[in-house]
């Protein structure tokens, strides 16, 4: 059973196996290894790409999915957390996709048999979201060392950065972050976005997280786009070979412009579609055996 939790228990072989495989799907293989399996999708905070770019993986790889809603479920009548997953592993799923607002909410789930794969776990870890990270930056520049990288935005509340933040160093690739000092995370190599951005690779913009601010912030939208927003005269300033990458959703008028969310740099969609060949790597990968 490969269950996925995080990326920092794969070895760098190991996430090179995936992207490998997430290459070739993205080459056009294909799979029919969830053929018969009915895979649970069990979404407890909002997600259009997470969940719907597994559901469509599990689709591809020949399975089917189960959707999974907390509002409507038993958990209104005080079903635990734990015992929806069991349940679903008692009713014959094969596996089960997870996001949940809990930080490490699978250290409940030492229990259960089936596989789980995050979609995500508050403010801790994200690893779909980093290997189609990882892969759109192999496309493109073929290998990940050396590279240059500034993560900007609200560092300290994103598993989209404490997972690349952490995997990327493992690949060699040059980490840093900037953003409101609010949001800045001890020890994250921060340094001045608009200053920086002519030496960086790639800038990967992030969104505040404001469902996840205990009080509002304390930089209002216009002084955030001023500061550590990308506008035409900041993408003016970019490397030539440089790219831009977004985990969406994205703020438009906020952490990135109108006229940069499709620019030429732009990788945003690419990322998105390198989404379902990730998780059919991992689903393959946990359904296997
Ligand atoms: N990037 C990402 O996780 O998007 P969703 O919240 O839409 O799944």
């Amino acid at each position: 059973m490969k269950s996925l939790f995080n990326l920092s228990n794969l070895s760098v072989d190991e996430i090179n196996s995936i992207l490998n495989r997430a290459q070739e799907f993205s080459d056009g293989a294909t799979s029919d290894i969830a053929k018969g399996k009915i895979i649970a999708s069990l979404f407890f905070e909002p997600s259009t790409r997470t969940q719907n770019s597994y559901s469509i993986a599990v689709m591809r790889l020949g399975g089917q999915v189960i959707t999974f809603n907390s509002e409507t479920s038993s958990m209104k009548k005080g079903e635990t957390f734990y015992d929806t997953v069991k349940t679903f592993e008692a009713l014959g799923c094969d596996a089960a996709i997870i996001r949940h607002s809990e930080n490490e909410y699978y250290k409940q789930l030492k229990n259960i048999k089936m596989p789980i794969l995050s979609g995500g776990d508050g403010i801790g870890n994200h690893p779909t979201q980093s290997l189609l990270d990882l892969l759109t930056i192999r496309q493109e520049f073929g290998s990940f060392d050396g590279l240059k990288i500034c993560i900007v935005g609200d560092v300290l509340h994103s598993r989209v950065a404490h997972t690349n933040i952490d995997v990327m160093k493992r690949l060699n690739m040059d980490v840093y972050t900037s953003g409101p000092q609010e949001f800045k995370e001890e020890g994250s190599n921060y340094i001045d976005f608009h200053k920086t951005v002519k030496e960086m690779d790639i800038i990967m913009l992030l969104r505040i997280q404001h469902e996840r601010l205990s009080s509002e912030m304390i930089m209002d939208k216009e002084g955030y786009n001023q500061k550590f927003g990308l506008n035409k005269s900041v993408l003016s300033l970019m490397k030539e070979k440089s790219i831009i990458m977004h985990p969406a959703p994205f703020n438009r008028g906020v952490e990135i412009d109108d006229e940069c969310v499709e620019c030429e740099k732009s990788r945003i969609f690419k990322q998105m579609s390198n989404g379902v060949f990730v998780r059919m790597a991992v689903l393959e990968r946990a359904l296997k055996n």
